[in-house]
């Protein structure tokens, strides 16, 4: 069944005030709405539902789809029938989830203007880029935001991380050209202000330099608005909605899909950036964000490694699982993340012919980090770890280990080979003790080459 979903529409009487003030109340109401955007590390649990389950006894008897059983029945067997397999979980994952992925453009066009040897006090080249790519609407851009040690060997392996404020809140260097964002959540784009530079402390650049990687990064509010409708406000799903359709339906991408193509767009760049190893990129996320690199970890096999930080529900963890944030709050809180399909799923999701076991078998062989946090049980750490060791099985067929176990680790204990895993001790956040794991998980799988 493909139906069509209707969203609210929570922003026409904001339109209406904007519309009515003045110039100068309205430059201060954005100023005071801007100053109030939160940074990734502090982000509210935004959508949790007091009725949340946090009993495990009560998470729900079920099993995870088998990523090795075809959809007629039929097991793969052989690592040279994964791609077949992979091929039918890839199209399911997009009609069900998250929607299709508009086509790879044949060429984009991308403009350095910044090109600065001696950034970071003499430690790194500063690149800053901008790119440019068709859609049917005409051209859209992103900008990146790109480090390259300056004492390690080139090309260097890089980590590219999708940001929520702008590329300026990743490090305090003045010369970051400031993102356009978004006022909170109303459909008003402006200059993010001077004060969110190095705002996110989910980021420490120098320290990623240092272990002789490059970092890079785009801002995902210049991609897609991250709120009811914003499919009506500019973004690529604007751009992409066939003539004569107004609103999403069926398998039309959600903002996690759009989200993920930027990505790919920032690396149809660094493939071109002779500093950068295109063979050696891992892409990083949290939270919505940690999602957003799963799915683009599990469509563009160009992304050597995919770094998934409290994920959570739509990520790593089960949508089978009823435990913390469901698909039931979740269509309520953030049904645009989404294609509308899988809004048909909430009270029968053991229908869904997909879980996120199989989200993670996408990405197989290529090494995969998950994470939780212990007080982040909104996210269901445990059930990012039992998708990781059903994925497990196809990691094997391809030669590689997963996990490499089936008991779950306690508190600040990493594991794992080619897909490794924490929970660590805090809160929904990106920490220093994450980003230690990362490097280390990195140095591992691609410095390896
Ligand atoms: C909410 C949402 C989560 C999401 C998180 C975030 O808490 O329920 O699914 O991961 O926001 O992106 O910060």
């Amino acid at each position: 069944m493909r139906v069509g979903v209707r969203f609210r529409r929570p922003h026409r009487w904001l339109m209406l005030f904007l519309c009515l003030c003045g110039a100068s109340s309205l430059g201060a109401l954005l100023a005071v709405m801007t100053a109030a955007q939160p940074s990734a590390s502090a982000l509210p649990a935004m959508g949790q539902a007091s009725s949340a389950n946090y009993d495990e006894s009560k998470a729900g008897n079920f099993r995870l789809p088998d990523p090795l059983v075809f959809n007629n029945g039929k097991p793969v067997k052989t690592p040279g029938e994964w791609p077949k397999r992979r091929a039918e979980i890839l199209k399911l994952y997009a009609e069900d989830v998250y929607g299709r992925t508009p086509k790879t453009p044949r060429r984009i066009r991308y403009k350095v203007f910044d090109d600065t040897q001696d950034a970071l006090g003499g430690k790194a080249v500063r690149k800053q880029v901008t790119i440019y790519f068709p859609t049917p609407k005409g051209e859209a851009h992103e900008d990146l935001l790109i480090y390259i040690p300056s004492n390690a060997p080139k090309p260097a392996p890089t980590i590219l991380a999708i940001n929520f404020g702008g590329n300026q809140t990743v490090n305090a260097d003045p010369a970051i050209k400031l993102a356009t964002v978004w006022i909170g959540k109303l459909p008003v784009r402006q200059q993010a202000p001077e004060t969110s530079r190095g705002r996110d402390k989910g980021f420490d650049v120098e320290k990623i330099l240092a272990r002789g990687y490059g970092f890079a990064t785009i801002c995902y509010q210049e991609i897609e608005p991250d709120f009811m409708e914003g499919y009506l406000h500019g973004g690529l799903r604007e751009m992409f909605m066939p003539a004569g359709q107004t609103e999403p339906t069926g398998d039309y991408w959600g903002a996690i899909g759009a989200w993920s193509y930027g990505l790919s767009r920032a690396m149809d760049y660094l493939e071109k950036d002779k500093d950068v190893d295109a063979h050696r990129v891992a892409i990083m996320g949290h939270s919505r964000l940690g999602k957003t690199v799963l799915w683009a970890g599990a469509q563009d096999t160009r992304f050597a490694m995919v770094l998934a930080n409290c994920s959570g529900r739509g990520g790593a963890s089960p949508w089978r699982r009823n435990y913390g944030e469901t698909l039931h709050s979740m269509s309520k809180a953030f049904p645009y993340w989404f294609c509308p399909n899988l809004l048909t799923y909430v009270g029968r999701v053991d229908k869904l012919p997909v879980d996120s076991d199989e989200l993670i078998a996408l990405i197989a062989p290529r090494p995969v980090y998950i994470t939780g946090a212990q007080d982040d049980q909104w996210a269901d750490p445990h059930g990012m770890f039992l998708a990781a060791v059903a994925a497990g099985p196809v990691y094997k067929l391809l030669g590689a280990e997963g996990l490499d176990t089936d008991q779950m680790p306690g508190i600040n204990q990493p594991i794992g080979h080619t897909i490794g895993f924490h929970v660590r001790d805090g809160k929904h956040a990106v920490t220093a003790y994450d980003w230690d794991q990362y490097l280390a998980f990195a140095d591992a799988h691609l410095k390896a080459h």
